[in-house]
């Protein structure tokens, strides 16, 4: 069945413009002005609203493990949630198990998804482990479509590999056209903060942030960006908090090393102080890294706005708040890292970014869209608004008023890390390949129908 977009401001990355989009079939046929109604068998009235490209969340944890729980939001709950916010794809970890094949991680993952999905999804695989087969195993899932994997420079003991492992890993993808995502913090020095914090008593939620410096991750940052340029690789850091760290991904771009960055909206909006929230409220603000004094937050604001940062993402890891973040009731170390966003980042980024002038709409299109399908090997089927591209799409109101609430979200958990923030603009009605999935705030999506996205290495902007 052929759709018809019509009367809408069209925003890409490059350009706004006045243009209907013709959509056949999971595909986009034409973009352009005067478009006629008899094309098509539905038609979207898009008068007075934006028509940008679906969101692209590449960082996203559902239905994680975590120490005998899991996140909290499945691949049903998580994909519907995002869905309202006008993502209409994601890009998930796996983990490999120490000492088990990358190959059993992608079959677990694929099963999580499969049948929940509404939709699509990609995986990135988390290496825990390069044992004997481990550099042919990261080949193997480049051609399963994995083009990207993380590691941990953080967690020792348990998700955290040595240099050793890492240089290994960056040099493999310098011949398989992978992309290294690093989370960057130097997990020995935390260890020993924590533990002399422990022994000293201090156990409330603030101490997560406090035993966690700006240093130790902008050090991991200036080592993972030095080791990839030994290894002739381009890295990507994930969920950067700081103006330091910061720092090193300038420094390293300026020199024209293929280094990029994401950051998420709470390290964009929230600063420390939430951690210090009486009744253990704090512990709703504990992920890693830490929220970070106020100072810090301008400063990325400013790194997006000149490609110092290239992504926006969530990191969204759900925990509740009553059942598992409670868990560290008595200990920080023992409340699961991890906090909600996969349905907010486009209303937050658009209201906080777009509205107050820090941000162009092209931009916050690059930023939540394009570039996150470019780096990570989705475009032009993902990202773009243009003939052969997947009719995922967002008719997008920008003075739709919303206020962020855990009463009123899709998301499976009992908090929201935004309680209260009102928002100018928000997605209306939100296709994936073609279908509208959710449309005046109701869902049409079917769990299932999201697709494994098959991501392709080199794909990305580096060349
Ligand atoms: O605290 C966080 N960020 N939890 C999710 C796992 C990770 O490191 O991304
Ligand atoms: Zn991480
Ligand atoms: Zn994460």
């Amino acid at each position: 069945m052929n759709t018809l977009i019509r009367n809408g401001a069209v925003v890409t990355a490059q350009e706004t413009r006045q243009a209907d989009v013709l959509i056949e079939g999971e595909r986009i046929k034409e973009v352009r002005a005067g478009i006629p109604e008899s094309s098509a068998a539905k038609v979207i009235d898009a008068t007075g609203m934006y028509v940008i490209p679906g969101g692209i969340d590449v960082h996203t944890h559902l239905d994680m493990p975590f120490g005998g729980s899991k996140s909290s939001d499945d691949f049903e709950t998580g994909t519907r949630a995002a869905a309202f916010g006008g993502t209409t794809s994601i890009v998930d970890f796996a983990i490999q198990g120490r000492g088990a094949r990358m190959r059993d991680a992608l079959d677990t993952w694929w099963k999580k998804a499969e049948g929940r999905a509404s939709i699509d999804y990609g995986l990135h695989m988390i290496v825990t482990d390069l044992g004997a087969s481990g550099l042919e195993d990261m080949d193997e899932m480049v051609d399963e479509g994995v083009a990207s994997f993380k590691l941990f420079m953080a967690y020792p003991n348990v998700l955290m590999v040595d240099d050793a492992t890492i240089f290994k890993a960056l040099a493999r993808t310098a011949k398989n056209g992978a992309l290294i995502c690093m989370h960057a913090e130097n997990g020995s020095v935390i260890d020993v903060i924590v533990a002399r914090a422990l022994a000293e008593g201090k156990t409330a939620p603030i101490y997560h942030a406090l035993t966690r410096p700006v240093r130790a991750e902008s050090e991991a940052v200036h080592r993972a960006i030095a080791m990839a340029e030994i290894a002739g690789a381009p890295v990507y850091i994930v969920h950067l908090s700081s103006e330091d760290a910061l720092n090193e991904v300038r420094e390293a771009r300026d020199r024209g090393v293929p280094a990029f960055a994401e950051t998420c909206p709470q390290y964009l909006l929230l600063s420390i102080e939430e951690l210090e929230r009486p009744n253990f409220e704090g512990a709703k603000y504990v992920f890693t890294p830490p929220l970070r004094p106020k100072k810090h937050l301008p400063k990325l604001w400013d790194g997006l706005r000149h490609d110092h940062l290239q992504v926006v993402s969530t990191d969204h890891c759900p925990f509740c708040f009553e059942d598992q973040k409670s868990l560290g009731k008595d200990d920080f170390t023992k409340i699961p890292n991890g906090g909600p966003g996969i349905e907010n980042r486009l209303q937050l980024i658009h209201h906080h970014g777009v509205n107050s002038g820090k941000l162009s709409l092209n931009r916050f299109v690059e930023l939540t869209s394009t570039t996150p399908a470019r780096i990570f090997g989705m475009y032009p089927k993902k990202g773009e608004i243009a003939p052969g591209s997947d009719a995922d799409l967002v008719v997008w109101d920008p003075n739709a008023r919303h206020t962020i609430s855990a009463k009123t979200h899709h998301m499976r958990v009992d908090y929201s890390m935004f309680e209260g923030f009102e928002c100018r603009g928000n997605a209306r009605t939100v296709l994936s390949r073609g279908e509208a999935i959710v449309d005046g705030g109701r869902f049409f999506g079917k769990p299932g129908r999201g697709q494994y996205l098959k991501r392709t290495a080199r794909g990305g902007a580096w060349k």
